[in-house]
């Protein structure tokens, strides 16, 4: 089958688009996804340079991915409540070395759900692990409330993008961080109040917030905990926190992991079939294109998501 696999970790010269790769077999408790789209995510970029290594080690070739939309292939034994030919989304493990770069990639049961049905693969593949991340924050732990004050960093990202129209459906007032090229986007997807991250302060310019959704880290994540009001809470996907600043402010902070689960899938389905969430991709890459894909999300600036279309017209 066709597949953009690593043979050793580093930079892109390491991917290679091969179309002999052999088909997996779902094990126990998984289906075979055949792969129409598939989205691209920071962690595939991790996972290409070594960086994951402490959670898996790879054996060589391996396959990249997470995010997938598609079609039930073949059920692995134990499996029930799929059936073969079901529209699904959802992740693949991208530590398993049988990602989602593929035409066809293993699941488990408990990691996808049923594709929304308004839209097409291409989209649909672009959902799992940026909605899933940002439902598990402003919903599982910070369970934002109408009316509230939230920051998103990062708002034309991949999560950050998702993040904004949640916060709005949710009733809270939404204050984001991008570049000044990016304030129209962001306004639309719902922002009251844009802070051009390249020449103004955030620190400077907000207090006593409920929320602060942080996607980028660093100094924008050190910066966060002196906006929030104490008793706020600060949801970081990328740093962990700083307990002598969590008790001066007295907030509640959460490194989040996010898990992509049926539950939360199904959840995000219903929110894009009743036109609260809509799906932004900015690029779509044929899976061929594996390498520029990753190159476009890592330095081409992207509004919203980039995704690989591996079969077909991705609809
Ligand atoms: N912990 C977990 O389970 C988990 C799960 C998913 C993702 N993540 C991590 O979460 C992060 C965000 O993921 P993503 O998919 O949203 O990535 P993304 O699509 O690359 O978005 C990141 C956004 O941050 C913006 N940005 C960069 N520097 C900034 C700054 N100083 N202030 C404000 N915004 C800034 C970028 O804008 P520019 O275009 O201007 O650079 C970009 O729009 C990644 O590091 C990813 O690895 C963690």
């Amino acid at each position: 089958m066709n597949a953009a696999q690593i043979n050793g970790y580093g930079d892109k010269d390491v991917v290679q688009v091969t179309t002999d790769a052999p088909k997996p077999s779902p094990a126990a408790g998984q289906v075979l996804v055949e792969v129409q789209a598939t989205g691209v995510n920071p962690f595939d970029i991790t996972v290409r340079e070594g960086r994951a290594r402490q959670m898996a080690e790879l054996s060589f070739p391996a396959t990249l991915g997470g995010d997938f939309a598609g079609t039930v292939a073949e059920l692995g034994p134990d499996v029930s409540g799929f059936e073969v030919g079901q529209a699904v989304y959802g992740q693949a493990s991208p530590l398993s070395g049988q990602g989602s770069f593929a035409e066809f990639t293993p699941v488990k049961t408990d990691q996808l759900a049923t594709k929304p049905a308004s839209v097409d693969f291409v989209s649909a593949a672009a959902l799992p692990l940026v909605s899933s991340s940002a439902y598990q924050a402003l919903v599982d732990h910070m369970n934002l409330q109408a009316g509230q004050k939230i920051l998103i960093h990062g708002g034309a990202g991949g999560i950050g993008s998702t993040a904004i129209q949640l916060a709005k459906h949710l009733g809270a007032y939404v204050a984001t961080t991008a570049r000044a090229d990016e304030a129209n986007f962001v306004k639309k997807l719902g922002a009251d109040e844009v802070i051009d991250y390249e020449s103004q302060d955030f620190s400077e310019l907000l207090k006593d917030y409920d929320a602060v959704y942080d996607t980028v880290g660093g100094e924008t994540n050190a910066k966060s905990y002196t906006i929030l009001k104490p008793g706020g809470a600060l949801v970081s996907m990328v740093a962990q926190p700083d307990e002598e600043k969590v008790k001066q402010h007295q907030i509640k902070y959460t490194a989040q992991l996010t898990h992509v689960t049926t539950e939360r899938l199904t959840r995000i389905a219903e929110l894009v079939d009743s036109g609260v969430l809509k799906v932004k991709v900015d690029k779509v890459f044929p899976l061929d294109q594996a390498v520029a894909a990753l190159e476009y999300l890592k330095t081409g600036h992207p509004r919203g998501k980039v995704v690989i279309r591996v079969k077909g017209d991705g609809s």
